[in-house]
């Protein structure tokens, strides 16, 4: 018998203002793609940017719907409409930012794990890593230098 260990590990940024230029814009697209998500059931709106490598960033905020497992979380409208966009694109980047109509989110908000593991197929796909960046409406922002990073035992194409 063994054990297998998996770490992960975050860096901590305290302001967006100490995030990279490029993670600052893709933050701030992120911000703004939040005000259009369609939320009227949990008020909690969620908005998503990703930088691809041709230049171009894709956005994605939450869809929700009457019947509720309908709806979809901003990082699957963001990445879905990528690889339906730009399907030889890989993604560099991806930038979350979560705020509720109820109380100020002052913590970093993950991707849920149906998101990571939909990240998941474009970062296996793609053969190199994304980096995550998530927040909630005010304070730090959370890196994750990989998908594979958040979802350790991560289920995938080769084991099928
Ligand atoms: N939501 C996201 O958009 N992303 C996540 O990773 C977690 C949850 C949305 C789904 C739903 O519209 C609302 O947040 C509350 O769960």
């Amino acid at each position: 018998m063994k054990d297998i260990v998996i770490t992960s590990q975050l860096t901590v940024f305290e302001t967006i203002q100490e995030l990279p230029e490029d993670v600052q814009n893709l933050m701030e697209k992120a911000i703004e793609v939040r005000k259009s998500a369609y939320a009227p059931y949990s008020k909690f709106r969620v908005g998503a940017a990703i930088l691809l490598d041709n230049g171009e960033v894709v956005l994605g905020s939450n869809q929700e719907n009457a019947a509720y497992p309908s709806g979809l979380c901003a990082e699957r409208v963001a990445i879905f409409q990528a690889g339906a966009i730009y399907p030889e694109a890989k993604i560099l980047k991806i930038a979350i930012t979560a705020a509720s109509d109820n109380s100020c989110t002052d913590t970093p908000v993950p991707p849920c794990g149906s998101c990571r593991q939909s990240i998941a197929e474009y970062e296996t796909r793609q053969e190199t890593p994304i980096e995550i960046y998530f927040m909630g409406e005010i304070g730090a922002i959370h890196k994750s230098a990989s998908l594979r990073n958040l979802l350790p035992f991560i289920f995938e194409k080769k084991l099928l």
